[in-house]
């Protein structure tokens, strides 16, 4: 058995339906912070787990995603999945000013116009459903669509460029050290990409987010060009999987425990607050994001961490933690409102959780309301749970009405 400080080696690869990966059980067991290696990068992190101690990780500019710039950090996936220039890896100021301008694009106001379009969106894909009749797979015609559509839409790319665009960013999630070349030229296509676009928008604005971001003001401050093509990026990224992978395990909680379909069929008025919960409890992704870097020797539960060692936080665990969410395993749809940590926490919280929720209340709730009879098509046992991308979430969702 490793001693107190010595690295456990942590694949982050386990992937059985939603069950919580046993390792990060163990992890939350041995206390915050472990040390752990992960599948790449040269050296090992330090884990905090629990909801306080990532709490105050993710607020704290001691440790600055910054930093991680250029070094070979721990992580899950062969290439790195961040930009140099990407948000997620700035710090205040400079991230506080990009988040700033970038989330004006997502004001209430945009979200509100926005969520008739999606409603839109997601009855012509149930239509297309109904049409084909039982059984269909509902990935296929709603959780991989709805998302990608969404948020193409919003960039305002034109459709025969989706395919490709989709192809490229796929390819950044891929995790598996074959896949580091393929990986990198996605990435460099998909930055020139939308470079260009973001150049047509300049002399030509239409109501799309990304004009809406070049729009967007703070005294003199905006966004620079290659600022907008990397929050494109970005938005592109981090707007579908998420959202697709989401909507599917939402679904697939639905479809097999009768009791949380049945609470929303009668109380359709608690949509926002049940999907919240499943945020809470769904294992949305394997392992850790990114990870930090201390900038100067100090002290987390009690533990000496360095300049210069990484840090990653768990928000899988804070999701878990009993202090803050008594019996954290099980879904409980009386719990008292507090919220979770699915969307992230601190400097680099998602900024399009409106958005986000949007799509997830549009989704789960015209498809509860207009099929009443929504069962699974197969045994939940015979389902395929990705095992190739950082993600977790059922290949084929079978079902029937
Ligand atoms: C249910 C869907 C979604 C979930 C669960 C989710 C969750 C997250 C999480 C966990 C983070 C990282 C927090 C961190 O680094 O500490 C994040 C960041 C981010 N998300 Fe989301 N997200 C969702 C949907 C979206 C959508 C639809 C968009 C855009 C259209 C989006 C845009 C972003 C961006 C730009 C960041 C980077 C923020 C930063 O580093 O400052 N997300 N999201």
């Amino acid at each position: 058995m490793p001693g107190d400080h010595e690295p456990i080696t942590c694949p982050f690869d386990y992937s059985e339906a939603l069950e919580f990966d046993p390792a990060l059980a163990d992890l939350m067991r041995r206390g915050s912070p472990a040390r752990i290696r992960l599948p790449y990068g040269d050296a090992d992190a330090w884990l905090i787990t629990g909801f306080e101690s990532v709490k105050q990780v993710t607020t704290d500019q001691r440790l600055s995603r910054a930093g991680i710039i250029g070094l070979d950090y721990p992580r899950m996936t062969a290439e790195p999945i961040v930009s140099p220039e990407s948000i997620n890896v700035m710090d205040p100021p400079h991230s506080s000013r990009v988040r700033h301008l970038a989330s004006q694009a997502f004001t209430q106001q945009h979200v509100d116009g926005m969520r008739q379009r999606i409603v839109r969106l997601a009855d012509q894909l149930l239509d297309e459903m109904e049409q084909e009749g039982p059984p269909a797979d509902l990935v296929r015609h709603l959780s991989d669509p709805l998302p990608q559509h969404t948020v193409l839409d919003l960039l305002g790319i034109e459709r025969q460029e989706w395919p490709r665009i989709q192809e490229s960013l796929h390819q950044l999630l891929v995790v598996g050290a074959d896949n580091k070349k393929t990986a990198a030229t996605a990435k460099a296509d998909l930055t020139a990409y939308f470079g260009k676009l973001v150049e047509q928008r300049r002399t030509s604005p239409g109501s799309d987010l990304i004009s809406a971001m070049a729009a967007a003001r703070d005294g003199e401050e905006q966004l620079d060009d290659r600022e907008l093509a990397v929050m494109t990026l970005m938005l592109a990224l981090s707007g579908q999987d998420t959202a697709t992978c989401q909507i599917s395990d939402i679904v697939y909680l639905l479809l097999t425990r009768p009791e949380l379909m049945e609470h929303l069929r009668r109380r359709p008025e608690t949509l926002t607050d049940v999907l919240h919960e499943m945020l809470r409890y769904i294992p949305f992704r394997k392992g850790v994001g990114i990870p930090r870097v201390a900038l100067e020797d100090m002290e987390l539960d009690g533990v000496r961490i360095r300049a210069g060692d990484f840090v990653h936080v768990s928000y899988l665990t804070a999701n878990r933690d009993p202090e803050r969410y008594p019996n954290p395993h099980a879904i409980e749809l009386d719990r008292p409102n507090s919220p979770h940590m699915t969307f992230g926490w601190g400097g680099h919280r998602c900024i399009a959780m409106p958005l986000a929720m949007a799509e997830l209340e549009v989704a789960i709730g015209r498809l509860v309301e207009r099929f009443p009879g929504l069962r699974l098509a197969v045994p939940p046992e015979e389902l395929q749970w990705d095992t190739r991308t950082i993600r977790r979430f059922p290949l084929e969702l079978p079902v029937a009405w």
